[in-house]
């Protein structure tokens, strides 16, 4: 049987198919051979910076750690969205969301509702999506609704994380950035130094 795929291919990727590929590959270990195995702690950051309410919208929602996190927490309802129908499938055999949808985020997105809060773990990050996606997030809050979304440290300033958030001027305000280490007692020496920044901002 062929090895489960490992951060460094994850972090080489290049396009959205590239990210539909490795994850189909990927959505039945991943919960323990990758987060359990590494001490993954963004999921649990991530919801832990979370203070507002429902309706939620978890993007790259992926097998559905964040929700988990989120619902443990008392927050929903809890929507995602992903790429990947196989990283989905096993989200949804977790039963903490109420809807749960195939969507690239690097492309117009419709959902037919506006969220009170918006948040990501793992997915603005080396090889997967970029901050031009956060505008058209934007689009889909409602007032006020609270954004949190870990980056990656080593994409944060090299894809522009900082001029895009700037150039969204006044359609954000409150930004705060704080840097957190991904991976807890991971046995992968190459990224047990990984770090993110977990980005928390409101929409106007
Ligand atoms: C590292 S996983 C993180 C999954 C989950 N949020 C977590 O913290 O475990 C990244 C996820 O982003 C998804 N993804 C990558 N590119 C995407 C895109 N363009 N649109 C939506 N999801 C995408 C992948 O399919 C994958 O499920």
């Amino acid at each position: 049987m062929s090895q489960p795929p490992d951060l460094d291919q994850a972090y080489a990727l290049k396009t959205p198919d590239d990210n539909r590929k490795l994850y189909a590959t990927w959505a039945q270990s991943y919960d323990e051979g990758f987060a359990a195995r590494m001490a993954y702690r963004l999921p649990a950051l991530v919801a832990g910076a979370y203070a507002g309410a429902g309706p939620v919208l978890d993007v790259g929602a992926g097998t559905g750690l964040l929700g988990q996190a989120l619902a443990a927490r008392g927050v929903g309802p809890i929507d995602g969205i992903d790429i990947s129908p196989e990283m989905l499938a096993v989200a949804r055999g977790k039963a903490v969301y109420r809807d749960l949808r195939l969507a690239d985020v690097t492309q117009p997105l419709d959902l037919g509702q506006r969220y009170a809060g918006v948040v990501s773990s793992g997915t603005f990050t080396h090889g997967h999506v970029g901050p031009a996606a956060i505008a058209g997030l934007l689009d889909l809050a409602l007032p006020r609704a609270q954004f949190v979304l870990s980056v990656n440290k080593g994409v944060f300033a090299a894809q522009g994380f900082d001029a895009a958030l700037s150039a969204l001027g006044g359609r954000i305000a409150g930004v705060h950035l704080h840097e957190e280490a991904i991976y807890g007692d991971a046995p992968d020496p190459a990224h047990r130094a990984d770090r993110a920044i977990i980005l928390t901002f409101r929409a106007v």
